[in-house]
């Protein structure tokens, strides 16, 4: 997923260069190996991943683009590479949570291989997805999944979840409506994790904003062994004791990641 800017440009015609448009501002290249940007009639695209091209930035792209991306990365595997980078940061949240142990989880944008494989027999688990297209796919492959999203809300009461968490989800857009929901059912003492990688400094400051306004602070944690692009972990909860507490469990996390990677 991470992706590599080189300061290559090329103008192309789509009709030559073996695009489909996923949507409009959206393509797809039929091979990996492109240029990082390239200009489109007139219009410049960034690669995203290996093999699409996107007409702004992550934060920008609209639902309709958000889906047609996403969709097509699980569609084209042998395209898109998930990279090692994907995996460590899967594995360190998942460590995280195992370490937490909560009774009521909820992970947000789970896509079609939710981060945990396994859980806690006595703990819920719900998975959540702003696509319907992702939350039938699951419902064919047996696991139910919340559709959450944009005007979505979430069906869940008030003070429901332990901890709330989001994996390669906060480089595009998480509504504000969302975040009032997400504010609404997390715990006083509970906790929300995400990666963000990507976003530039502005974005990041928006997001972080967004969440204030719906009474959630928030601790930026850098990834000590970059996994990709920019890549942060942030934790949000409604108070600094709760912040403090997580950040030392998490701290624990990311050391003994490192040294397990170095020796
Ligand atoms: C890049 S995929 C990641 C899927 C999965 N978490 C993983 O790491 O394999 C992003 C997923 O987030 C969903 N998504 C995007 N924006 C969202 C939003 N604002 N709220 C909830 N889900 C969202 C997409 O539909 C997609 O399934």
């Amino acid at each position: 997923m991470c992706s590599y800017f080189r300061i290559k440009r090329i103008r192309m015609n789509i009709k030559n260069q073996g695009f489909i448009t996923l949507a409009p501002g959206v393509l797809l290249a039929d091979n990996a190996e492109g240029n990082d940007i390239i200009e489109v009639d007139g219009v410049q695209y960034n690669r995203f991943m290996d093999g699409f091209y996107i007409d702004r930035s992550t934060a920008e792209l609209t639902t309709e683009q958000v889906f047609a991306l996403c969709r097509s990365r699980s569609e084209n595997p042998n395209l898109v590479s998930n990279g090692p980078g994907n995996e460590q940061v899967k594995s360190i949240i998942s460590s995280y949570i195992l370490a937490k142990n909560p009774s009521t989880l909820l992970e947000l944008g789970a896509g079609i291989e939710p981060t945990l494989t396994h859980k806690a027999d006595d703990s819920i688990y719900i998975i959540s997805d702003a696509d319907d297209i992702v939350v039938q796919q699951n419902s064919e492959l047996g696991r139910e999944c919340s559709h959450f999203g944009k005007g979505l809300p979430l069906l869940f009461d008030d003070n429901f979840f332990d901890l709330i968490f989001a994996v390669f989800v906060f480089h595009f857009s998480i509504y504000q409506d969302q975040i009032q929901e997400i504010s609404r059912c997390l715990k006083t003492d509970g906790v929300l994790i995400a990666n963000v990688y990507l976003l530039d400094t502005n974005e990041r400051a928006i997001l972080e904003k967004k969440f204030r306004d719906e009474g959630l602070i928030s601790l930026r944690i850098s990834d000590p062994m970059s996994s990709c692009k920019n890549n942060e972990y942030w934790l949000f909860s409604f108070s600094e004791e709760t912040l403090d507490l997580n950040n030392t469990i998490f701290q624990k996390i990311l050391a003994s990641t490192v040294s397990k990677k170095n020796s």
